[in-house]
């Protein structure tokens, strides 16, 4: 029997152990760790550490999280005087222990409320209820929670404000009242606004108008949150850089922070298709039931790459990038506009494989070195 040379022996081994090291040393957060966080949104299942698997993976990835649901307004302020921290406490609890950045999802936002709240009609009860919510919740994380989205959502698609009911009894005063209120509460946590198609010409338009009003009013606005639930080909890149660029004018920070990509169509694709029409089932607007065709997961793959060649390009204005969600079996995109279809926007699939878009995000960096 040919022996092997003892020399040839550890060289092999030297070199399977750096590949193996290389290969368990590449992630996300590593990668990208002199640019911008990396985060995600996290279920009430992964806060709580019920798969060991995806828990590694978050932990391996990231470097800031949001919750996606559990500090909504419906979920921490069940009642009128009723606080429930439970999750909230173990979401926290989780970012400490792994000591990644903390972001509160989110203050005031006009959906998912509890329903006491929808039925506040009066000025005077809806100021004591911001007071009361906002001072509560904020002063409980104080110095642990970094960041908060203090408003969600407060404008319509052509930048007017939208007709909430914190709009409707406090008037456009809610706005200022929401961020002054926050800083009172924990001066040192960064504030956001956050918004989706804000990278869109006209209701940008608005949010930079929304901003610099609480801003000459006397609110502390640290950034602004593109939450990017973007598609295959738009928004066009152009238009992401010149909101890079706005925003970063106003001299605040640019977050991404519920980035997703949908790969499917949607029925205001459709030429002429009735929005309200039912498209539950259809195979036409289910393509992808069981996996995702290379074709589409290269698209996916030159999509992100050239998104997150331009974040790169602006990283000094860039704050974090968040994904919404950290594998496409949880995406809320497998539910909306359409129950039940099988979508892929993330850089993990459902089995926490990670993707072609996981290699193209990863080797922006690999050729910068
Ligand atoms: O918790 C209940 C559960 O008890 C019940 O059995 C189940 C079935 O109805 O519903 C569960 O609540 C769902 C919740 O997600 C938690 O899974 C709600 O129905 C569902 O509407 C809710 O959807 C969330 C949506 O916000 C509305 O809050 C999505 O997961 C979440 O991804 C999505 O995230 C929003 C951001 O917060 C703001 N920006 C837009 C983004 C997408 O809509």
């Amino acid at each position: 029997m040919k022996f092997i040379k003892p020399y040839l022996v550890v060289v092999t081994t030297l070199l399977a152990v750096s590949c193996t090291s290389q290969k368990e040393t590449t992630s996300l957060k590593d990668a990208y760790k002199n640019d911008f966080y990396i985060g995600t949104a996290l279920s009430a299942d992964q806060i709580e550490v019920k798969n060991a698997k995806e828990d590694s993976l978050i932990r391996k990835e990231f470097n800031a999280i949001t919750a996606e649901n559990i500090m909504k307004s419906m979920y921490t302020h069940p009642q009128k005087d009723k606080y429930d921290f439970v999750m909230s406490d173990k979401f926290v609890a989780y970012g400490e222990k792994n000591k990644m950045f903390i972001h509160g999802h989110t203050l005031i936002w006009h959906s998912q409320l509890a329903p006491w709240m929808e039925k506040i009609a009066d000025s005077t009860e809806m100021k004591t209820f911001m007071k009361d919510h906002i001072t509560t919740i904020v002063s409980k994380y104080k110095g642990r929670i970094n960041s908060w989205d203090v408003v969600n959502e407060a404008l319509n698609e052509d930048g007017t404000l939208r007709q909430s009911v914190f709009l409707k009894t406090l008037g456009e005063k809610y706005l200022v009242d929401a961020f002054k209120l926050a800083e009172k509460a924990d001066p040192k946590a960064e504030l956001y606004y956050n918004d989706y198609n804000i990278e869109e010409s006209a209701k940008r338009a608005g949010a930079i108008a929304l901003i610099k009003k609480i801003k000459v009013e006397g609110g502390k606005v640290d950034g602004v949150g593109i939450q990017g639930h973007w598609r295959l080909n738009s928004p066009s890149l152009e238009e992401i850089e010149k909101s890079i660029l706005e925003y970063s004018a106003l001299g605040i920070k640019v977050a991404f922070t519920e980035l997703d990509i949908t790969v499917l169509p949607n029925p205001w694709d459709l030429k002429g298709a009735e929005i309200s029409q039912k498209f539950e089932g259809s195979e036409k607007m289910n393509p992808y039931p069981k996996a995702l065709p290379d074709s589409i997961q290269n698209k996916l793959a030159e999509r992100y790459e050239s998104i997150f060649k331009l974040f790169l390009k602006h990283k000094d204005k860039i704050s974090r990038v968040t994904f919404w969600g950290v594998h496409d079996g949880q995406s809320w995109l497998n539910d909306w506009p359409i129950k039940g279809r099988t979508n892929y926007p993330l850089p993990f699939d459902a089995t926490l494989r990670h993707k072609k878009a996981y290699e193209s995000i990863l080797k922006l960096k690999k050729t910068k070195e």
